[in-house]
């Protein structure tokens, strides 16, 4: 993967993080504060990519402590410098080759209905696992403030039998 360094983040990475995920114009900016949380107390389920000094991508997740063989993928950015070479599959590629998802059999993320380059992602990730991807509503719009939000739906990757790290990121 040249030039892409993939790794767990660490607190000096949260500030970047954070400029990611605004300038993706479609993602839920969380506060500062959020990403240094994830930085430091949940590393071993996030994955950032680096070029250099810059910050290519990043994806944060958790292991939801009521379903203990899923994973749930919070957020997902690449950088739109980085986009459609591989580089999101190959974020949550090596997320789940990660010692922290060694028993994990589902992965789980909500998409708006709009957001098709996040739907193509999962869907694309499943099939190359060999495995499903069932969808069926989680958040609809009125569960949100303001009246703006679009609803979230699930998608539920798995079962997830094999792994592979890299993928085919083409830069
Ligand atoms: C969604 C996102 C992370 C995808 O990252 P990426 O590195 O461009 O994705 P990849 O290159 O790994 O592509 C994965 C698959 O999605 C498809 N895809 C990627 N961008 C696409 C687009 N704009 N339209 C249609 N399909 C697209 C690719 O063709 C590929 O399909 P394949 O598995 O059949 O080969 C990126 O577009 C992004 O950061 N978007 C803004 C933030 C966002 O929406 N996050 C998800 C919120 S739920």
């Amino acid at each position: 993967m040249e030039n892409i360094q993939l790794r767990q983040p660490n607190v000096e990475d949260g500030r970047k993080i954070w400029k990611l995920v605004r300038d993706t114009g479609v993602l839920d900016l969380n506060s500062a504060y959020s990403y240094l949380l994830l930085c430091k107390y949940f590393s071993e389920t996030c994955v950032v990519a680096t070029s250099g000094n810059q910050m290519a991508g990043f994806v944060s997740s958790f292991r939801p402590p009521s379903s203990p063989d899923t994973i749930f993928v919070w957020q997902i950015a690449v950088h739109d410098s980085h986009r459609g070479k591989g580089l999101g599959k190959a974020l949550l590629q090596e997320l789940l080759a990660r010692k922290a998802c060694k028993d994990v059999r589902f992965l789980e993320t909500t998409i708006s209905p709009s957001n098709t380059p996040s739907q193509s992602l999962f869907r694309g990730l499943a099939r190359d696992l060999g495995t499903g991807c069932e969808v069926s509503e989680c958040f609809q719009e009125d569960l949100f403030p303001g009246g703006t939000h679009e609803k979230e739906k699930l998608f539920r990757i798995g079962p997830i039998l094999k792994r592979e790290r890299g993928g085919g990121y083409k830069a």
